[in-house]
């Protein structure tokens, strides 16, 4: 694939980057996505009995187990090269944030300085009572384990269906879209509000706006630049063409 010249350029004048990246840029990694049919995760289970609050107070056993699998999953698998690229972008422009609707830590395990987790980390433990983040001194083991200062059950600490982003991460993320010059939204179906809203943010404040995803989104129609491929071959040939003379 070509990557197209106007974006390249508009790259390398950018003085802040914003990278959005969803559950399709740790594909090539082995983790499933979601929303694709057949691999992703909602189409053999249903979020309304594992991803909300009151799943978790219905059947506590049935979600942690399934959080355990997960993570499973995610800590037998290696960042790929799309991970691998967007940490090279970091040390190419003046300023990049990085925002991940992923709850895999690959992206750190990639070497990108820091990513504003907007759903959490499915590594992380929190008091699902009292919300505190629990470190593994915390809390007892069990199915699930129970937090050591109220005994109530412990719970992933991600975002669940029906749950507030925390405040902070979405207030940095705002505003990072409100003012960068170029967001790259990688590997995401553009669904989940309000991460699907970051783009058209940025879009409405002028940024350039680029899509790289094999498919069409609801975002599609309104950027600029959509390249259609996995993200664990274009993001490396992005860079590439950024470094070149
Ligand atoms: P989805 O499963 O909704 O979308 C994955 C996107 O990745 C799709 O648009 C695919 O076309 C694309 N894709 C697949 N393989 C790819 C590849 N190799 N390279 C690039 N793109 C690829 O996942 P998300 O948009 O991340 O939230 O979902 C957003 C949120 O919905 C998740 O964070 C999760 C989920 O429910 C919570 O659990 C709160």
């Amino acid at each position: 694939m070509n990557v197209p010249a106007q974006l390249i350029e508009a790259l390398r004048q950018a003085q802040h980057v914003v990278v959005l990246t969803g559950s399709g840029v740790s594909a090539e990694s082995g983790v499933p996505t979601f929303r694709d049919a057949q691999t992703g995760l909602w189409s053999r289970f249903r979020p309304e009995d594992l991803a909300t609050p009151q799943a978790f107070q219905r059947d506590p056993k049935t979600v942690w187990e399934w959080y355990e699998w997960r993570r499973s999953l995610v800590t037998e698998v290696e960042p790929n090269p799309g991970h691998a690229a967007i940490a090279r972008l970091e040390q190419q422009v003046p300023q990049l944030t990085l925002i991940t609707q992923n709850v895999d830590g690959l992206h750190q395990r990639a070497g990108s300085a820091s990513a504003l987790e907007f759903h959490g980390n499915i590594l992380g433990n929190r008091c699902f009572d009292e919300h505190r983040v629990l470190g593994d001194d915390e809390l007892t083991p069990g199915t699930p384990p129970t937090c050591n200062h109220c005994g109530g059950y412990v719970r992933p600490d991600v975002v669940w269906f029906g749950e507030e982003i925390d405040q902070g991460v979405l207030d940095t993320a705002l505003t990072a879209c409100a003012r960068c010059d170029v967001l790259l939204s990688v590997g995401t179906a553009s669904e989940v509000q309000p991460a699907a809203g970051l783009a058209e943010l940025a879009l409405s404040c002028d940024a350039v706006v680029a899509e790289i995803n094999p498919a069409d989104t609801p975002l599609s129609s309104q950027v600029h630049f959509c390249l259609r491929g996995p993200a664990g071959e274009l993001l490396p040939q992005l860079v590439a063409a950024i470094e070149e003379e």
